[in-house]
């Protein structure tokens, strides 16, 4: 069977205002598309990141509301489903939110999409860090079967393990084309500090390591290193991610799950000297005691499988990941700041 291809197809975007979600669709306008739907609520992400091309459709709304889901052209080739309730610190500040966008939007979507006759792929964004084991450890490369905890540390890591047993049910009962792909920690230009409503912590506004890093980087502040810093993590930068996500969907068999990593393991304390080397901060890290909620420790990801099956490789190093990071950073502060500004009176009254 010859590979499919995006020449000339519906392609929806679920989340695809979102970090991930905006590169994602950046890349997929490079294939002559017919039509790039996006369906996103605004919940975590702005508007800016939307792009402006004829190609694009922007629906407003969540994908769990059935309007929405009424809205849809019946003639879509491929899905990518990241919509989330972002992150680990707001699920556990509001679980059920976390439900509303993060569980039972992936059900009423694959519902929704089972009786698409012309589909060829539905891709999940899924999370390696709802699988990987929680190590201090020696970590060794997380595989795609590696054994899944019953026991997790957030709604939000619950949430996208759902949303795996969702298309693994959609795809063995009703055929759809149903593809995972378990994402390690992603970086990169797009991720804006305080994009979208207030989520109820501040985390909010600080999403994630990376782009907290570097903001308060180029401030030159000190940079906070909880337990040392000496977790580590898989960084993979956002334009490797969203390649694999589209190989997931042209060269991905539905039913299986690939990881999208970099295959290398960075301690936190690592990415902080070299955020602090490539802005030139030399403002001493802040060293600080454990965070209450995160016993992950040290992992990566088995490279392996996605290497074999999709001949997916992250080509981008995390030293060039972060410079463009940064550059992208500088070149976007005045919206990054706008992002941010808006959660000032939950920031300044949060207890
Ligand atoms: N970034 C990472 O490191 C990482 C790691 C593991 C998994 N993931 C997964 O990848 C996906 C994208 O992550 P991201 O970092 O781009 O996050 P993001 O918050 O930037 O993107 C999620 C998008 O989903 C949208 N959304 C939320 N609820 C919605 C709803 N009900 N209907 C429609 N849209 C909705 C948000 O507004 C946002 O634009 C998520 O599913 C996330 O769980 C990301």
């Amino acid at each position: 069977m010859s590979e499919l291809s995006f020449k000339n197809s519906k392609v929806l975007v679920v989340g695809g205002a979102g970090f991930v979600g905006s590169n994602l669709c950046r890349a997929l306008l490079a294939h002559e598309l017919k039509e790039l739907l996006i369906v996103d609520n605004l919940l975590s992400s702005d508007l800016s990141n939307v792009p402006a091309d004829p190609e694009v459709r922007f629906i407003y709304g969540s994908i769990a509301d059935d309007r929405v889901l009424a809205s849809l052209p019946s003639d879509i080739d491929f899905v990518f489903h990241l919509a989330c309730y972002h992150g680990n610190q707001s699920s556990i500040a509001d679980p059920i939110a976390d439900h509303e966008n993060n569980t039972l939007t992936s059900l009423k979507l694959f519902e929704h999409l089972k009786s698409y006759a012309g589909l060829k792929k539905v891709v999940y964004a899924a999370a390696g860090c709802a699988v990987a084991e929680k190590t201090f450890d020696d970590a060794v490369a997380t595989p795609e079967d590696a054994p899944i905890s019953m026991f997790h540390d957030s709604p939000y890591s619950i949430s996208k393990l759902i949303g795996e047993f969702y298309g693994n049910y959609y795809f063995t009962r009703h055929g759809l084309p149903f593809v995972k792909a378990r994402f390690q920690n992603v970086y990169g230009p797009r991720e804006i500090l305080g994009a979208g409503r207030w989520r109820g912590t501040q985390h909010t506004v600080w999403r994630n390591v990376t782009p907290t890093f570097i903001w308060k980087s180029l401030q030159k502040e000190a940079l906070p290193l909880d337990n040392g810093g000496n977790a580590s993590r898989d960084f993979i930068f956002v334009e490797d991610m969203a390649r694999g996500l589209m190989r997931c969907a042209l060269a991905g068999t539905p039913g299986s799950v690939y990881n999208l990593a970099s295959g290398a393991e960075t301690t936190i304390r690592d990415l902080a000297e070299m955020i602090n080397e490539l802005t030139g901060n030399d403002t001493p890290l802040d060293l600080r005691p454990a965070r209450d909620w995160d016993r992950s420790g040290k992992r990566f990801g088995s490279t392996d499988k996605s290497k074999r099956e999709l001949g997916f490789s992250a080509k981008v190093s995390i030293r060039e990941g972060l410079a463009k990071t940064i550059e992208w950073t500088l070149a976007n502060r005045e919206s990054i700041e706008r992002c941010m500004r808006q959660h000032d009176y939950f920031m300044a009254h949060m207890r």
